[in-house]
């Protein structure tokens, strides 16, 4: 029977291989003959998790579509009817709103890694604009969707993101009213963020993300030492030409990240049959209500993942120069792989002054988010939004300084499996 089987498998192989000669050679560059460091550590499976996540909304996004009705009229009760109504409706839904807030945890930590491991310096700065591309597009795409259940918070919500624009001078107003279609968020605006939810975005961001992966198997990956595996000696127990400190991606990281898939599905699991909305972080609580033009929430602000940039808007007082701090803000995050002029790559090996620093930022962004999500009424809370912003920026912009001046520690020839 067995024998079977691997003669049909292996004739439907052959029958490929002759025809579409370029599948096996592309299969062994990024699977079996991609060399990857062999000292990932943790931090290395939040790029496969954000596949898992991309995979996770496209399937359940196609579920949902089949049941939705993008019109202002009817979105809010066809979404109703898929939690009541439709047959494990409920879990598809829920997957795919849990799904956005899980992508955009696991991104943050995807880029914070690639920040401590200096991932985007040469030759990897094409990786990482792409990947700046992917974020873009990725916070795009999740405020469309954000709009379709049409609550409260999806008409208030894109109603002050969209005026945003109007702060232009000579076009804005023009141009809010051709993004919405309207005066006001309604029918036009639904049914256009729909086709772009559904289709548009999607299809840019997975372009991306397979353009993300090539750039990276083209240079191949960093790893936390920072130490370049092409360039040490060759020659491993699968290959003589490979990097000696590199093990084939498949079966190595295919089974160190299927196991830590599994633990990522257990840890989704609980928050979807246990705390979908998660206390109003992930779902919020306006959004229960349907959208109505007359009625304004108490406090209109986004979800939790925009809310640092929402913060910076808010506590600087004119509305256009807060339009472009915010802006700014994503944007500088492009500069960074030539802002940073540390002579390595990972902090692993940098000084104290690098250390500290990229914590402070850290723990800015965050506060930034707790300011944000506030209901911004605290004169104390502008003002300390206002020192974190500055900080925020400042890290960037003095970056080729402190980079340059701090202490580095010598960095090994090859790469140290210790953690
Ligand atoms: C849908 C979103 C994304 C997906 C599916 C994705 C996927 C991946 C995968 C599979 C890897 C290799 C495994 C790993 O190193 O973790 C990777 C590496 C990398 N990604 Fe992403 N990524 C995404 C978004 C981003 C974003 C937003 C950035 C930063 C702006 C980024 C920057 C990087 C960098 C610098 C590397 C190389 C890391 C290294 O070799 O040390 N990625 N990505």
């Amino acid at each position: 029977m067995a024998n079977i089987f691997t003669r049909t498998a292996t004739g439907v192989m052959d029958w490929v291989n002759a025809r579409a000669p370029g599948m096996m050679p592309a299969y062994r560059k990024h699977m079996t003959e991609y060399y990857a460091p062999k000292n990932f550590n943790i931090w290395y499976i939040f790029g496969v998790l954000s596949i898992v996540v991309l995979v996770n909304q496209i399937l359940t996004g196609i579920f949902l579509t089949m049941h939705f009705k993008p019109s202002a009229a009817e979105a809010f009760a066809s979404v109703e009817y898929i939690m009541r109504d439709v047959e494990w409706g409920w879990l598809i839904r829920y997957m795919h709103s849990t799904g956005a807030s899980l992508f955009f945890i696991v991104i943050y930590i995807h880029m914070f890694r690639g920040l401590m491991y200096g991932s985007y310096q040469k030759p990897r700065e094409l990786v990482w604009i792409l990947g700046m591309l992917i974020y873009l597009v990725l916070m795009a795409e999740a405020f469309l969707g954000y709009v379709l259940p049409w609550g409260q918070m999806s008409f208030w919500g894109a109603k002050v993101i969209i005026s945003l624009f109007g702060a232009i001078p000579v076009i804005g107003n023009g141009l809010t009213e051709w993004i919405m279609g309207d005066y006001l968020p309604g029918d036009a605006t639904l049914n256009r963020f729909f086709a772009l939810h559904v289709i548009a975005l999607p299809l840019v961001l997975l372009l991306l993300v397979v353009l993300h992966i090539f750039a990276l198997h083209e240079v191949g990956s960093n790893n936390p030492d920072g130490v370049e595996i092409k360039k040490g000696p060759k020659g491993n127990r699968w290959s003589p030409t490979a990097p000696a400190d590199g093990v084939p991606f498949h079966p190595y990281y295919t089974v160190k990240d299927g196991f830590y898939v599994g633990g990522f599905l257990i840890l989704a699991a609980f928050i979807i049959f246990f705390a979908p909305a998660m206390g109003g972080w992930f779902l919020e609580h306006d959004n229960f209500t349907e959208a109505n033009r007359l009625v304004t929430p108490e406090h209109i602000k986004p979800v939790w993942y925009y809310t640092p940039y929402y913060a910076m808007l808010r506590v600087v007082p004119h509305k256009l120069s807060g339009v472009l701090v915010m802006f700014g803000a994503i944007a500088i995050l492009f500069l960074v792989p030539w802002l940073d002029r540390a002579k390595v790559k990972s902090y692993r090996y940098r000084g104290v002054l690098s250390k500290v620093l990229l914590g402070v930022f850290a723990l800015c962004f965050i506060w930034l988010g707790k300011i944000g999500a506030g209901p911004g009424t605290d004169p104390v809370e502008t003002i300390i939004g206002r020192f974190l912003t500055a900080f925020y920026f400042l890290f960037f912009l003095t970056m080729p300084i402190w980079t340059k001046i701090d202490k580095t520690k010598p960095v090994p020839e090859r790469v140290t499996t210790h953690d």
